[in-house]
């Protein structure tokens, strides 16, 4: 199935998966504006800093995507609520009303009571205090009345940490004394996944960690599936976490699931996870906790993507996904929308009170040391009212529909534009993968190049985002094994309320632009703090700029861009090995030698690249199935090499030595029948003979292509009517010359190095100076019996840029391939020059998209295609022509239709940019 970039721009907050017309859920009733900041300043700036983002001042940013943790925008309900905010020490009525909050939005479902309403308006007497504030009541996550101060169950704190440090502290302090039955000295606790504090704070109390995420976080996802799919790939591995209950026996004390898992990508855990989850607590006897920091993102997943549950009310899944659990911590700078708080509760009287028996009161009294006295527990009365009503706020189906639409469209626009995104987002951030961006840039993990992107977009855009991979995963400082685990990612967390569209879409733009010209995007060194713990919040850094000299020599940079691509492409080990063997044979001991800074002009000049590369890359591609054929070419070199003699020399002992090493693939044969006619003595032209190889199943497939003007230009027509007699091909021949008008002549002339001489292919190519696409057409349509004249129209129009000729320039070539099994049915392909009618290669990209299009390729196509690019591309496309060299187009037998790109290694640079008018036909030539 095809994706335009237009229907992967269809977004989520604007169509829900069932393809209903959603509304915006908020509009602004206050804003910042924001300081108008250069380039330049932010460039001195980040310097002050040593290049560390966390301490880049957040008033000279347009985006700061760091984090959506305390970051959101409030809604005026909540600001209204802060008026209302109580200061007093002892049980500010704020308190009350987070309490009763808690048992609306965690356990009562669809009949909430709403209790925090009477005190905002202001419209209470004491009757509402007894009736609705002071109800004594019990079993829940918050007991209320008097058991809040026998047995207390519900804890606030400043924010979600201080709630994990309260647990594992407490828990840890109760299982060393023994107070704990059955628990071990060193418990551990099992997670999907545990947010860096969390794991930080369990570990610091003495529990050993066991991490068991569903695995496929990183399998690929079909893009057209965002918003409409979602396979949870938050999950807890609860196989996994029994195999490692069932050979620890008593070891696990507790299991923590993290909703939305921000460890894995923000992704979502299914209901029916959660509910697995709780059974083998359940069998094993031990407390099932949240970390329900996104509880209600997560429940919008459930409720969009989870069978059985599109029905559901918001509250309703939530109250579901609670039932099944013990207790849980939560920061309220998430979904809870407020910019400080946490809370840690558990159910009064439930099976975790009763294992740890009297931690409510040894909670409490940690609470007090550690935070302030149990009704604000160092939160603010203010700050406790935008909590309340900002928990209201967050578990509302508009609300949650705008806000995970708008991550979920933030990462189709990226994708739209060719830039990876891990698949699908999920809740609260976008995540680059990084090493998709720097495809073909040759970055080393300890390069740490994802740093320097974050600073790039600092200092260009003002943009904010933070590196998750080599740098903050300390890869420098880990072993073989752990560093394999180590992703390259960039997270754009995305703040509540904060962003609207025209945001993402500057962002969106500032990303695309930087991986135009990821090849000139820094590495960065760390000059200071290196050996700090959680470093990336205080190291110094030092941007280095990349060095893009070719420092190996020939062969080895051939086989570098070779490879790369033979990877994109998915090839075979084994072919791919075969194509570098016939590489470094075809090289020879001229390829060992170091590439020169510049090129050596007093040499032969290869015409075999534009930039005098003596060899070059073509990849065939499928259109409708995206399957790739490698293939390079290449100008036997000698030491001495200089004139066309020296050339015909190489040229030949390169054949020798390919006849010998493949003896049961090649046969000189029909070569030799024709030598004396492409290698006069004397000798003129361009070159000599060209060697092209191909892997293909049963070993390498040479090709030699071959000059019919070795003798003077005038005598090419001849010499290859001559060559096809030879080879019996008159009859061929014929049919060719029907097609040849005057002004055309006779360029190359190849021949397959194959010993099965019935299909092996004679193919001559004939260059068209100044014809248009429908002349061209028409000899195809002429001799070809699979040609389709307005195929190739098409194909000519979109690589001239929207012109159907005449093509003044560099000439369009038509190769038409005869084998003496069929000599009748010529196989036609269009070569056109792209590299002479375009501005650059940017140019050229934006026109295979455009013919992508028209030819309706498959996606595996667009997809190769863009990759293949980036295997090869050393700079940004818009800085020179030259890369694609050539496009062809191969029309054969069932419709079957081939795009060859004909890629040059650039070892000496592009051609220059030409800022010339260059879309019609009158183009400059090179
Ligand atoms: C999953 C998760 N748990 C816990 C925390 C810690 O919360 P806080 O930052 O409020 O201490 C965070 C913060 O980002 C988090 O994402």
């Amino acid at each position: 199935m095809n994706h335009t970039a237009a229907q992967l721009n269809s977004n989520m907050s604007t169509f829900s998966s069932t393809g209903t017309l959603s509304p915006p859920s908020h509009s602004a009733v206050v804003v910042r504006s924001l300081l108008a900041v250069t380039s330049e300043e932010r460039e001195r700036i980040l310097k002050d800093v040593e290049y560390n983002i966390f301490a880049f001042p957040a008033g000279l940013l347009t985006c700061d995507y760091l984090s959506d943790s305390g970051t959101s925008a409030m809604t005026d309900v909540q600001w209204a609520a802060l008026m209302r905010g109580d200061e007093s020490y002892g049980r500010n009525w704020g308190y009350y009303c987070l309490l009763d909050t808690f048992r609306d939005i965690f356990e009562r479902g669809n009949s909430p009571q709403y209790a925090f309403q009477g005190i905002i308006t202001g419209m209470i007497d004491s009757e509402y205090y007894r009736t609705k504030l002071l109800v004594s009541s019990h079993d829940g996550f918050v007991n209320g009345g008097p058991h809040q101060l026998e047995r207390p169950n519900f804890f606030i704190v400043p924010q979600g940490r201080c709630a994990e440090t309260l647990l594992f502290s407490t828990m840890s302090s109760m299982i060393t004394e023994g107070a704990v039955e059955g628990a071990k000295v060193k418990p551990a606790i099992i997670s999907n996944g545990f947010f860096d504090t969390t794991g930080a704070n369990a570990a610091v109390a003495g529990f050993e960690l066991q991490t068991f995420t569903q695995p496929g976080l990183s399998d690929a996802f079909p893009l057209h599936l965002i918003g409409k799919k979602n396979f949870f790939k938050g999950n807890l591995d609860v196989a996994a976490a029994e195999a490692y209950m069932d050979a620890h026996p008593g070891q696990v004390v507790m299991i923590l699931t993290t909703i939305t898992n921000n460890w894995a990508a923000a992704q979502p855990v299914s209901m029916a996870n959660i509910r697995t989850t709780a059974a083998l607590a359940k069998r094993k006897d031990i407390p099932f906790f949240f970390d329900a920091c996104r509880f209600a993102e997560n429940a919008f997943f459930i409720h969009e993507y989870e069978e059985g549950y599109a029905d559901k009310s918001i509250a309703e899944i939530v109250q579901e996904m609670f039932s099944y659990i013990e207790g849980f911590t939560i920061s309220l700078k998430k979904d809870g929308l407020s910019n400080m708080g946490g809370v840690l509760c558990f159910k009064d009287k439930g099976m975790f009170a009763q294992t740890y028996e009297g931690i409510g009161l040894r909670l409490k009294e940690r609470q007090i040391l550690c935070y302030g006295n149990d009704s604000y527990g160092g939160m603010s009365g203010r700050d406790l009212m935008t909590a309340v009503t900002g928990l209201y706020e967050v578990t509302k189906k508009t609300y949650l529909q705008n806000r995970i639409g708008q991550v979920q469209s933030f990462a189709q626009k990226l994708l739209a534009n060719g830039i990876a995104v891990l698949s699908p987002p999920g809740g609260h951030a976008v995540y680059l993968e990084m090493d998709e961006f720097f495809v073909g840039c040759d970055r080393k993990p300890d390069d740490f190049a994802s740093v320097g992107f974050t600073l790039e977009l600092i200092k260009d855009f003002g943009i904010r985002a933070a590196e998750a991979g080599p740098f903050g995963w300390e890869w420098d400082k880990k072993s073989p094994e752990e560093r394999k685990k180590i992703p390259n990612l960039v997270r754009f967390a995305v703040p509540r309320h904060v962003m609207s569209e025209e945001h993402i879409d500057y962002t969106v733009a500032a990303i695309k632009d930087l991986h135009d010209r990821r090849h000139k995007i820094p590495n960065v060194v760390i000059t200071r703090g290196k050996d700090m713990r959680l470093r990336h919040f205080s190291s110094g850094l030092q941007p280095v700029p990349v060095d893009h000299t070719i420092t190996g020599s020939y062969m080895e940079e051939a086989s570098r861009q070779l490879s790369r691509l033979a990877q994109v492409i998915k090839m075979d080990i084994g072919a791919k090995g075969q194509l570098l063997n016939a590489l470094a044979l075809a090289g020879g001991k001229y390829g060992q030698r170091p590439v020169p800074q510049e090129l050596d002009m007093s040499k032969w000049l290869s015409d075999v690249s534009n930039d005098h590369s003596f060899f070059e890359y073509s990849v065939a591609m499928d259109q409708d199935t995206g399957d790739a054929e490698l293939r390079f070419l290449i100008e036997a070199q000698s030491e001495g090499s200089c004139n066309i003699v020296q050339m015909q020399e190489s040229a030949l002992r390169l054949n020798d030595a390919i006849a010998k090493g493949y003896s049961s693939t090649v046969s000189l044969d029909r070569l030799k029948i024709l030598q004396d006619l492409f290698m006069p003595s004397p000798a003129e032209g361009i070159f000599a003979a060209w060697h092209s190889c191909a892997a293909s199943k049963a070993g390498p497939e040479w090709k030699i292509y071959l000059n019919p003007s070795g003798s003077g230009s005038g005598t090419a027509f001849s010499v290859a009517r001559e060559a096809f007699e030879r080879l019996g091909l008159s009859s061929a021949w014929e049919l060719l010359a029907s097609t040849i008008t005057p002004s055309d002549s006779v360029l190359y002339f190849a021949l397959d190095l194959s010993p099965h001489p019935e299909h092996s292919r004679v193919k001559v190519y004939l260059a068209h100076p100044g014809a248009s696409a429908s002349a061209i057409a028409q000899k195809h349509a002429q001799i070809c019996p699979n040609a389709c004249a307005y195929s190739i129209q098409q194909f000519c129009a979109s690589m001239s840029g929207g012109s159907l000729g005449p093509y003044e320039a560099k000439p369009v070539l038509s190769c038409f391939a005869f084998t003496s099994e069929a000599p009748d049915r010529p196989v036609g392909t269009v070569h056109f020059p792209v590299v002479a009618y375009a501005e650059n290669d940017a140019e050229i990209q934006r026109r295979m998209k455009e013919y992508m299009n028209v030819a309706s390729v498959s996606a595996a196509y667009r997809e190769r295609y863009g990759k293949m690019i980036s295997a090869v591309q050393r700079r940004p496309l818009d800085q020179g022509r030259g890369l694609h060299a050539w496009v062809s187009l191969k029309q054969g037998s069932r419709k079957k239709r081939t795009t060859t790109f004909y890629l040059s290694p650039e070892l000496f640079g592009p051609l220059p940019t030409t800022h010339s008018k260059l879309s019609n036909g009158t183009k400059h030539a090179d």
